[in-house]
């Protein structure tokens, strides 16, 4: 009796550690890959999406209450909304057409521009450049947060609900360190141009939208030898961001936000509305913080002591307005979620 129960409790406690050992392995690698935007699907997504388009089930593509890429809800949005477009450049994927070209050539005129060609494949030398989005699926949501700059989040209270989200995209000089409780402290992606780099968090993931070759000359340098410090501003020598952790806006898909959705409103199109469209086409649900004038109707950035406009609202690189109305209609259709700090 003695020795059965002895071995009872043996068998018991090995069970038991098996189990957790099995549930901590589990448990650990859900969460790992759940949370690298970059890294494929799991093999049992795939393989039960597999299944349920052999038995006929309808695949939403999404897990959401509504899904973002879902068609035929709003034609205007279906008519701008276009999923093919690239939304970065990748060592495979490095070619921009002719047309594009020359049309990204004249945003920021530069006296003697490098090859692109040439500079896109050093670029490629030094960065990984394998982008492995994490892929849509029925199975799952993928929740994004943009948050922008405006003064309306102060006071908000918005950090706890910003930092509840799977992937935390913020632009240019984003601080978050002093201002946690409105505008959250995770930042997972954060979308610049050299100008506009400073305050890079240690592990988020750096866009960088290119107007100009030196700008894509600027990150090399700033990777090895740390020769640029000057475009037409200053910018800094050195970033601290890993190489597997940076990536290149597509100039094809600046050109689609600018022709698709700002109907070519402005030069081109603000680094705001071009985080917005690369959103959605990421993520199956966008909520946007930050955006707009704050409740006495001031353009200024949160992490700034004053009330006037930042560069860019008045000089007519951007039409703010019109970009205001898209995240209007966006919203008024359910695309978006725009929290006003109101
Ligand atoms: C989407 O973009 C692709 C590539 O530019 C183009 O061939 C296609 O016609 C576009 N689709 C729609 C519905 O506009
Ligand atoms: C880059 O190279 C491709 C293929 O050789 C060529 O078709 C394209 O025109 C080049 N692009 C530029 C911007 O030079
Ligand atoms: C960055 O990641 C490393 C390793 O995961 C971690 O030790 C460090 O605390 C992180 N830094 C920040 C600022 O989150
Ligand atoms: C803004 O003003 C506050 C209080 O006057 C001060 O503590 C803070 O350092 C200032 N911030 C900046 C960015 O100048
Ligand atoms: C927003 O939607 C309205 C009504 O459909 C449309 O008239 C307007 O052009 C849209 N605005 C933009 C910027 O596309
Ligand atoms: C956007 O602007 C259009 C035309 O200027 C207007 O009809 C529409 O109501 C605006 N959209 C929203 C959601 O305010």
């Amino acid at each position: 009796m003695g020795v059965r129960n002895l071995r009872l409790k043996a068998f018991t406690f090995g069970l038991t550690i098996f189990v957790i050992t099995v549930t901590t392995f589990l448990l650990g690698y859900t969460h790992k890959h759940s949370i690298d935007i970059w890294k494929s699907d799991s093999y049992f997504l795939r393989f039960s999406e597999k299944l349920k388009r052999l038995v006929n089930i309808p695949i939403r593509p999404c897990s959401c209450d509504a899904c973002i890429s879902e068609s035929k809800l709003s034609p205007w949005f279906d008519e701008r909304f276009n999923d093919t477009i690239p939304t970065l450049l990748t060592k495979e994927n490095n070619e921009i057409p002719e047309d594009v070209y020359q049309w990204w050539l004249k945003l920021q005129k530069e006296p003697k521009p490098k090859p692109f060609n040439e500079t896109v494949n050093r670029l490629f030398e030094t960065l990984s450049g394998e982008v492995d989005f994490l892929e849509a699926s029925s199975y799952r949501c993928r929740r994004c947060a943009v948050v922008g700059n405006s003064g309306n989040l102060k006071n908000s209270g918005y950090g706890i609900w910003i930092d509840n989200h799977d992937f935390i995209f913020r632009m240019n000089r984003a601080a978050t360190v002093g201002y946690e409780a409105d505008v959250g402290r995770r930042t997972t992606h954060q979308f610049i141009y050299p100008e506009s780099a400073a305050n890079l968090q240690e592990n988020a993931t750096l866009i960088l939208i290119p107007f100009k070759v030196l700008d894509i000359e600027w990150v090399i340098s700033a990777l090895t030898t740390g020769t640029i410090s000057r475009t037409y501003a200053m910018v800094p020598r050195r970033i601290k961001t890993s190489r597997d952790k940076i990536f290149v806006y597509n100039p094809i898909f600046m050109k689609y936000v600018y022709e698709n959705w700002m109907d070519r409103h402005g030069k081109y199109p603000s680094t705001g509305i071009m985080c917005i469209v690369f959103a959605l086409h990421v993520c199956d649900q966008v909520d946007v913080y930050g955006f707009g004038a704050d409740a006495n109707g001031n353009w200024h950035h949160y992490f700034e002591n004053t009330t006037k406009p930042s560069g860019f609202r008045k000089s007519g690189v951007h039409d703010a307005d019109f970009q205001a109305n898209i995240t209007e209609n966006l919203s008024s259709i359910n695309k978006i979620n725009f929290f006003t700090g109101r």
